[in-house]
């Protein structure tokens, strides 16, 4: 859930110009002490060491996510969490042929992505005139608690990539997937190296499977290290 703090945080980094914003995050994060912040996200007690057999032997290592794409069954509901520009959503809609594809995105806050979404309403105004997708300007665990359980076929989360939005992401996607369906996303790493900050995608990922009985079913191998994923249950 968004604490007050995550809230004032969001304020503040509305109020700051874009360039200024690196400077500012230094600073908080020298003056107010988050353990957990500069804690690994695998060194957590709830994280298992690794995944056991069962829930690798079925994951087939794919060159890129494309080629995880191509695996994907076509047409159904797909939401992507964390669009920016829309880049994979044109992959997506190429590739797979969804039904109905949900594009969800908290579009304009500096933090993370200063594209607005007129432009992603814009480069999909076709799509959204024929109705295959949909674009929602908003957190996902907000966007996603609008649809029934078991709506979406799959989807792709691509947010912030920490050990907590992750773990929040997969929570609510598990509900809102079909019992068949499948969970994927990206940023399958520790972290971005050049910016020094670490991601909690492997983390949340391993824990979940362990707590939900998952198993891993792609795994994409490219070379700048940014995987997706894809996981789905042992027993659907
Ligand atoms: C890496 S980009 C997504 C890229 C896109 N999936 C692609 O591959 O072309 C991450 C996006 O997540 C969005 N984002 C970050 N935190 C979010 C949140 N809490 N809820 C929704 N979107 C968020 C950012 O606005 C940004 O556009």
């Amino acid at each position: 859930m968004r604490t007050l703090l995550d809230e004032l945080k969001g304020r503040v980094a509305d109020l700051v110009p874009a360039r200024a914003y690196p400077l500012l995050k230094g600073a908080y994060a020298s003056i107010y002490y988050e353990p957990d912040r500069v804690k690994t996200p695998h060194a957590r007690d709830s994280v298992p060491e690794t995944l056991s057999e069962e829930h690798v032997r079925d994951a087939e290592v794919v060159p890129a996510r494309e080629d995880m794409l191509e695996a994907f069954p076509r047409g159904g509901r797909v939401a992507e969490l964390g669009t920016d520009e829309g880049d994979l959503s044109e992959r997506i809609l190429s590739i797979t042929d969804p039904d109905e594809l949900y594009l969800i995105d908290v579009w304009g806050s500096k933090e993370f992505s200063d594209r607005s979404v007129e432009e992603v309403e814009n480069r999909y105004a076709d799509r959204i005139a024929d109705g295959t997708v949909e674009v929602l300007p908003e957190r996902p665990d907000v966007a996603l608690d609008r649809f029934e359980d078991g709506f979406f076929d799959w989807v792709y989360i691509d947010t912030t990539h920490t050990y907590e939005q992750t773990q929040r992401e997969l929570e609510i996607a598990r509900e809102k997937v079909k019992s068949d369906g499948v969970m994927a996303g990206h940023d399958y790493c520790l972290g971005d190296v050049p910016a020094g900050r670490w991601y909690g995608v492997i983390a949340a990922v391993h824990e979940f499977c362990v707590e939900y009985e998952m198993k891993l079913t792609h795994l994409s191998l490219e070379t700048h290290g940014h995987s997706s994923f894809a996981i789905e249950r042992i027993d659907p």
